[in-house]
């Protein structure tokens, strides 16, 4: 059901993407679903000379098994559409994202599209951002002062592990702190707060990013724009 969901929205964003652009690659299992259908897209020859910079090492792999042309942020002068996924949306199209670690990457690739078309399941719709935890990338040398001070401003804190109990560390290098917020009421507020913190590389708000949701529910598609 999730799945369907999030396959008829990565399918849906395809409608964005015209020949010749350059197209942002998102990182998640939704971003992986319209990874698949751009591969599949340019193979077919229904899109032509599509160029695609990826959010992750794991988008970048993915994509170029899919035989997509994948470049380096930095020998590209502009992205056109990046398509990614979100860990929760609300009515302002205002974004929790990082679940999947590439939040950094994310933001910038996000922060440099023209548009930034964000495809989900219907879970990922809420009337307030902060059930899912904030993710918050931090640079490991800074780890533990870092984690004492979000603990101290009453933010729940707790450092990233992977499955098998290791740190999780980011493509970058770095760990990623996971806020246990339940509401956050003033989204800017937070995020002016973290921004203040030395140590804090980036934090998973994404406000003011979105152009559309597309958003997979019932079998259908529902388009939401700002
Ligand atoms: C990765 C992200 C993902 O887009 C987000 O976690 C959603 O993932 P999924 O599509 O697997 O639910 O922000 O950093």
């Amino acid at each position: 059901m999730i799945e369907a969901e999030k396959q008829i929205a990565a399918k849906a964003a395809l409608q964005y993407i015209k020949s010749n652009m350059v197209v942002g690659l998102g990182t998640g299992s939704t971003a992986n679903y319209f990874i698949r259908y751009l591969g599949a897209a340019v193979k077919n020859e229904a899109l032509h000379t599509v160029k695609c910079v990826a959010t992750s090492k794991a988008s970048t792999a993915l994509a170029r098994e899919v035989g997509l042309d994948v470049t380096p942020l930095n020998s590209i002068s502009k992205i056109d559409v990046t398509v990614d996924g979100a860990d929760e949306f609300d009515s302002d199209l205002n974004l929790i994202k990082g679940g999947g670690g590439a939040l950094v990457q994310e933001k910038i690739i996000a922060s440099l599209s023209s548009q930034f078309i964000v495809i989900t399941d219907a879970k990922k719709q809420v009337p307030t951002l902060g059930a899912f935890k904030l993710p918050v990338e931090v640079f490991k040398f800074a780890r533990m002062p870092v984690l004492n001070k979000l603990a101290v401003m009453g933010f729940n804190p707790s450092l990233r592990k992977d499955t098998d109990g290791t740190v999780f560390i980011s493509d970058n290098g770095n760990v990623i702190i996971d806020l246990d917020l339940k509401k956050i009421e003033r989204p800017e507020r937070l995020q002016e707060q973290l921004q203040n913190i030395p140590g804090i590389l980036d934090h998973g708000l994404f406000l003011g990013f979105a152009s559309v949701v597309l958003m997979g529910k019932n079998g259908k598609v529902v388009e939401f724009t700002t």
